[in-house]
């Protein structure tokens, strides 16, 4: 397989000109190219593709992890359990059932058939960052921001306690791990700045693998080759020869942190994506970078993932959607199509709409709850929300600070939510603390909220309330 023409010393420009000129001329297909996978209402966080390429895993910001058929890029179920962000996501290798970790520190073994839960792995005291399978797939391997590695075992029978081994020694959050391909081997990616090996059986330390000195957010292991590829938080992507620990190569390029990691399955590509939002991938053969791109409008990549034949490249960030890349060889215009929905520039946004787009649209929509794309937010619409009272949006689950809460939005009230910030004027929501410190962001964010919210709600009678109405 072999990449387009593409290469880094296109200038921008040229990239740009020659996007205007191809851009849009090629639908978005089931033909393998240019698709997405839309329906999660936060960003993406973790991906996952089955060893046949027909099913990809997503865990997003918004509590759930979807399950998709790829073939179509149509949902199949949301896995509903983790009780905050989900992070990562693993198939393992019979393909009937997948792990996912999240920021509720919880690990969860599915059933993807039926969309149960089989099973919720506690222990940790620290957010799952990373969550990879042995090859066997009776091992998962969680990265802990508590310092800790879990192993766990997969196939104890349901009802049988299945306690953890736990690799410590890291001095730090451990942000990735892998496993060697015969399953006894671990290696760990840390905030500490190293990458330990680890004897999977004993749970033992055999090894600091490499000392980097900033943290080390992800790696990547190719046996075959001899060679392990790591990001780290300083923007170095470097690999080191497995045998001796000598360096083979620097890709480090002025863009960090680096996010995400991802080999194509024949391991001759290395994706990397980062902080700024933009994806560069390595050819492993001599360590050149043969495409860099930028794939996101704003924010950062944070998951990556190759389908099963290295033609695509998964990938999640701030937006609601996994953009499916056509990077395999001779897709140069729908790769452009991609670029063209990814890459708009960005037009200079009225105050008000910046506020609500940067500060809130993560987590809340404004449109009306029964909508697609209404609900799967981690908060409640902001659809109708002058006049209306706090935690009245039917069917979400508020925390009991807002249902016995006697406000009702208003100008006023909404102002007070940002002055003084949801942990002084709701105490107990599970809103998280933030504060506007400018009175002229609140008052155009709250212009922004009374033209986009629909019509007010009117309180019927009884339901007046004692909390400042305008
Ligand atoms: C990280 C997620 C997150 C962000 C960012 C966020 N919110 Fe919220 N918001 C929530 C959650 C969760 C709740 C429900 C709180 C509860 O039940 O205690 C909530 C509740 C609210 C409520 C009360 C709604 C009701 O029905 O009573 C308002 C109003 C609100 N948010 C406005 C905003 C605005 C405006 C912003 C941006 C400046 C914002 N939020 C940013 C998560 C968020």
């Amino acid at each position: 397989m072999r990449i387009g023409a593409l290469g880094p010393d296109l200038p921008i420009w040229g990239l740009l000109a020659w996007v205007l000129l191809t851009g849009g001329a090629v639908p978005a297909g089931a033909d393998g190219g240019y698709a997405s996978l839309e329906g999660h209402g936060g960003p993406v966080k973790g991906v996952a593709v089955s060893a046949d390429g027909n099913y990809a895993l997503t865990a997003s910001f918004d509590y759930s992890v979807g399950f998709w058929d790829l073939r179509s890029a149509t949902l199949i179920r949301w896995l509903e359990g983790h009780e905050a962000a989900a992070n990562a996501v693993a198939f393992l290798p019979d393909g009937r059932r997948a792990v996912s970790a999240g920021d509720d520190f919880d690990l969860i073994l599915w059933e993807l058939a039926t969309g149960r839960a089989l099973r919720r792995f506690e222990g940790h005291r620290g957010k799952l960052i990373a969550v990879t399978v042995s090859p066997d797939g009776r091992l998962a391997a969680t990265s802990g921001w508590d310092g800790v590695v879990g192993l766990w075992p997969l196939d104890r029978p349901l009802g049988e306690p299945a306690p953890p081994l736990w690799l410590k020694g890291h001095r730090a959050n451990v942000n990735d791990a892998r496993f060697s391909a015969d399953g006894r081997d671990l290696y760990t990616a840390s905030y500490d700045g190293t990458i330990r090996r680890w004897d999977v059986a004993t749970g033992a330390m055999e090894e600091i693998v490499v000392e980097h000195g900033f943290g080390v957010n992800h790696l990547v292991l190719n046996e075959e080759q001899g060679w392990l590829a790591y990001g780290a938080v300083d923007g170095a992507v470097r690999a080191i020869e497995l045998a001796t620990g000598a360096e083979l190569a620097d890709l480090t390029t002025e863009r960090r942190p680096i996010l995400a990691l991802a080999a194509s399955p024949d391991g001759q590509f290395l994706a990397v994506g980062d902080g700024e939002g933009y994806i560069t991938i390595i050819d492993t053969d001599e360590w050149v970078i043969t495409r860099d791109f930028r794939a996101a409008v704003r924010g950062p990549i944070w998951a990556l993932h190759y389908d099963h034949d290295g033609g695509r490249l998964l990938a999640g960030g701030l937006a609601d959607e996994v953009a499916l890349w056509p990077v395999g060889g001779g897709r140069d215009a729908l790769f452009a199509e991609g670029r063209r929905r990814f890459h708009t520039p960005a037009e200079e946004m009225p105050n008000g709409e910046r506020q609500f787009v940067r500060k809130c649209s993560i987590c809340h929509t404004l449109e009306p709850a029964r909508k697609p794309g209404g609900a799967r937010r981690a908060g409640p619409t902001l659809h109708g929300l002058f006049g209306r009272r706090a935690g009245s949006v039917p069917g979400y689950r508020y925390s009991e600070a807002l249902t016995g809460s006697p406000v009702v939005w208003e100008a006023e009230t909404i102002n007070l939510l940002f002055e003084k910030g949801p942990d002084h004027f709701t105490p107990g929501s599970k809103m998280p603390m933030q504060q506007i410190a400018r009175l002229a962001d609140r008052q155009d964010l709250i212009a922004y909220l009374r033209e986009h919210t629909g019509p007010r709600t009117e309180l019927r009678s009884g339901a007046q309330a004692a909390g400042g109405t305008e």
